[in-house]
Order: C-alpha cells, then structure tokens, then sequence
C-alpha cells in the first residue's frame, strides 16, 4: 500500500491533499462532505468575528475552464460557528481527521481576539491566519505591507498560542519580495507551524465582451483569480518559500491543483500538504478522491511508495 501522508501542524493526515479554505468550506454540511472524502483534513471558510454577507452578487464568475474570480468579500457565519462543538461534530462526524480554522479579521485586534478564542477550543487542531484576501473594500492585502505584516506577527508571537500556526500568504512575484517576506516569518518562526502559498491572484479584471462590463459588480469588476491560471505562480511561490524559510516551518503549496499530477508537482516543489480551492469550488468534495486516485496512480508509474520519497526533490535542470 501507498503512504501518501503527510504531518502538518504535529497532525497527521491520512493524505497529504486537502480543501483549501474558501469555497464550499461556510458551513458544517458542506465541511461534512469533505471529511467524508479522501481530502487528509478539513479546512473551514475565513472567519471574522461577526457573521457577515460579503460582497453584492455577482461576485464569482468562473472564465473559460482557465480562470475563475471571486469578490466574496468574506462571506461566514462568524468564529463562534466555526468553533461551536455542534459545527465540529457535524463537520467532523467519526472521521478522526484534524480541522482547522482559518481567520481572516477586519482588524488585529479583532485577528488577536479569535486567536484567543480558538486556543481554548477542543477539537481544532490548528489556525490559518489569512494575510492575503484581495476583496476587502478599503483593505490592501495585508502581506505586501511587510512592516504590517511584520506588527502583526509580532502581537500574534506574543500571545504564547498554545494552538499551532499558519499563515495564508499572497502570490509574490519578484526576489526581493520573496525574501522579505521570508525574512518576515523567519523572524517569528517559534510561532509559525506553516506558511500556505498562495491565496489568489488579487485584483484581476473579467471582461464580458458582449455586454462591454466587468464579469463581476464589486469593486469595478476587480477580483481574486484562481484556478489553472495562477498553477505556475502557485509553484513558483512554494518553491521559492520552501528555498527560504527555515525548515522548522512547512509550506502547503494551493493555487491551481486539478489533478494528482498538480499535486505531485507541487510535493516535488517542497509542500509538505496540497489544498485544493477552485476545484473543488467547481468538482465538489469527490474532487479529493480522484485527485488522491491520481496521485497514487502517478506514484506508483514512477516506483514511489511514499510521499516522502520526492518531496522536495526537484531536480536542477539539466
Ligand atoms: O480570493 C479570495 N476570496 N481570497 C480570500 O482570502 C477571501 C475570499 C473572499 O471571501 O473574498
């Protein structure tokens, strides 16, 4: 039998694919069905920490197969659903699998204050600070102020969090970028169990030729663009913070992932676990069975029986 497990946050899962917070992850029926698949975890929606209901519709349009883009502005029922023992359970059933909960607060103190919350939680066996959503109106992405970036962290550090850590981050595109971004979660690495790469692509524009408008209302049609599209920056960004964080943090690579072949890309690039957003948005939680299908049919034409075999093993070009 094949080993495709994977340990993240001092969890292990069963497989090293799993959802990636955002589409179909608000609620328990929807997170259900994803413990109910082959996905290794379950990952709820960013949470703030009041119930809201995001941006005005449309806010997704799902382009040529290629492309999809999202406005959602944070549509969630708030932390406290996302940490009631009734949302686990329902969630979570018998499956054994660790859950996590992402965060994504309007402000640090509101991002300190479910941080809090959630250390005391029974039954969440980690957090995902989201630093990169491109959808809030009058909000730039946090992660590209790297001195924002780097107070937040900070506060964070200093709460001692019992709970492990991980950070969302933006695609970034360029070296000095890269680096000090690195540099950033280097700094805080005592309280940093992952960095995931990447959140969407912020702030593309959908043109709709016909009607000569934007594909979406929110924010002048400007939107997250996810999907195929964004695979290749996804694998660049993995490989890059795999390159330069230290390795007492993991990197879970997400953007793009449509088939076990993705995913092992992405395992030979140094992610220690593959999320899986538009995708799954689009296919449903049976996504995660033949993407792990997949997966496992690749590894087993190439002679591998564990993960652990080629992760990070990305060859110089020669
Ligand atoms: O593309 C995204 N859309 N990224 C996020 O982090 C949040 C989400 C939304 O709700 O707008």
């Amino acid at each position: 039998p094949l080993d495709l497990s994977t340990t993240i946050c001092g969890k292990k899962l069963s497989t090293c694919i799993y959802n990636a917070s955002g589409p179909r992850t608000g609620s328990s029926d929807a997170l259900s069905k994803v413990a109910s698949s082959r996905s290794g975890a379950v990952l709820a929606k960013s949470a703030t920490v009041n119930e809201q209901t995001g941006n005005p519709l449309p806010r997704t349009f799902q382009a040529d197969g290629k492309g999809s883009l999202n406005s959602e502005g944070l549509p969630n029922k708030g932390i406290d659903y996302y940490l009631s023992q009734d949302t686990i359970e329902e969630s979570m059933g018998e499956s054994g699998k660790p859950y996590f909960v992402s965060i994504s607060g309007h402000n640090l103190a509101d991002n300190l204050a479910m941080l809090k919350k959630i250390d005391s939680v029974d039954g969440v066996s980690g957090v995902e600070l989201n630093l990169a959503c491109p959808n809030v109106i009058g909000h730039p992405i946090i992660a590209y102020d790297f001195d924002q970036m780097d107070a937040v962290l900070s506060a964070v550090s200093k709460l001692k969090l019992q709970k492990p850590l991980g950070v969302k981050l933006p695609p970034y595109f360029d070296g000095p970028h890269f680096a000090a971004a690195a540099k950033v979660l280097n700094k805080y690495k005592s309280s940093i169990s992952y960095a995931a790469s990447i959140n969407t692509v912020g702030n593309a524009l959908v043109v709709d030729t016909v009607a000569e408008m934007p594909a979406i209302s929110p924010k002048g049609g400007f939107g997250g663009l996810s999907g195929p599209a964004v695979k290749y920056t996804a694998l660049a960004n993995v490989k890059k913070m795999r390159d330069l964080l230290d390795e007492t943090i993991d990197v879970v690579g997400v953007g793009g992932v449509e088939t076990g072949e993705d995913a092992f890309q992405f395992l030979l690039c140094g992610a220690a676990a593959v999320q899986v957003g538009t995708k799954h948005w689009i296919e449903g939680a049976k996504c995660f069975d033949r993407i792990v299908g997949e997966l496992e049919e690749l590894m087993e034409k190439k002679g591998y029986k564990s993960v652990g075999e080629f992760r990070g093993k990305l060859k110089p070009w020669s």
